[in-house]
């Protein structure tokens, strides 16, 4: 199966870009956007079935989906929207597609990638438009990192249990937040500020790359493919024992005046995997 993959197209930060008309599409059989594609999820949905009418595409949704808007109400607007169409809005579900099983979920993050949890928390509560921007419990409260937190944990439990499901097809996770630390061979790492990096990435690679033998609940199975996107750069490698990860993003831009201005120079419009 040919796997288109891309992420974090920021449709809303983006000006004479467009997914490449059909005649220069690569060869595909499904296309996964993991997360970012623009605020308000319905819209997205609408975004995809204008272009991609005749293929499945797996949508997991991204921090920028519920900008403006309740979490919760953004999921279920986008799940009526896409509803009977070939556009699988996933949040800690699956899709099965021949002999490939999705699971999606956006993910969030535990703050914990530089160990103190509590001060990534606070220091991603005041920095990060996320917890400005979104609100829960139908809109009467602002989204907090407990809030993320608890639904990382949820989503953690949720893959974790179908790599524990017996399968006889390939798994793979598409998820928005990143589910390994940057990785860099520069000692120094990217020279980049990582202060906000509890935002963005949590380390999953003890937890669910690395498989288990049965202990009761099932031995557990890392994915074949980890897909995931926010952190705006292009990644792909074999992590732990099975899972290749990788992310194609674009990031914002083009901005006006500028052809191929866009945060990430290495995005490849039409990347796609065999599985
Ligand atoms: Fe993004
Ligand atoms: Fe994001």
């Amino acid at each position: 199966m040919r796997l288109w993959i891309m992420s974090d197209l920021h449709i809303e930060l983006t000006r004479g870009w467009d997914l490449p008309a059909a005649a220069d599409r690569p060869a595909f059989d499904v296309l996964i956007i993991a997360g970012d594609l623009i605020p308000g999820a319905e819209r997205g949905v609408a975004w995809l079935r204008e272009r991609v009418a005749d293929r499945p595409v797996i949508y997991v949704m991204g921090n920028h989906e519920s900008y403006g808007g309740d979490i919760d109400r953004t999921l279920e607007k986008a799940r009526v929207a896409a509803e009977g169409t070939n556009v699988f809005v996933v949040e800690n579900e699956c899709v099965r597609i021949g002999h490939v099983i999705f699971a999606g979920c956006t993910l969030w993050t535990d703050f914990a990638i530089r160990g103190d949890a509590y001060r990534g928390m606070a220091v991603a509560g005041e920095r990060m438009n996320d917890f400005k921007k979104i609100r829960t419990a139908n809109y009467r409260q602002r989204f907090l990192p407990r809030h993320a937190l608890t639904r990382h944990l949820t989503s953690v439990a949720f893959l974790e249990s179908e790599m524990r499901k017996r399968r006889n097809g390939k798994l793979v996770v598409v998820s928005h937040h990143a589910p390994i630390p940057e990785m860099t061979d520069d000692p120094g790492g990217s020279g980049e500020d990582h202060t906000l990096d509890p935002a963005y990435r949590s380390d999953l690679r003890r937890r669910l790359m690395v498989s288990v033998p049965d202990d009761g609940s099932g031995a557990l199975q890392p994915a074949d493919l980890w897909v995931f996107g926010h952190t705006h750069s292009s990644f792909d490698a074999e992590i732990g024992e099975t899972t290749r990860v990788v992310s194609n993003a674009k990031g914002y831009g083009p901005w006006p005046g500028h052809q191929r201005g866009w945060d990430n120079p290495n995005f490849n419009e039409k990347l796609v995997i065999e599985i």
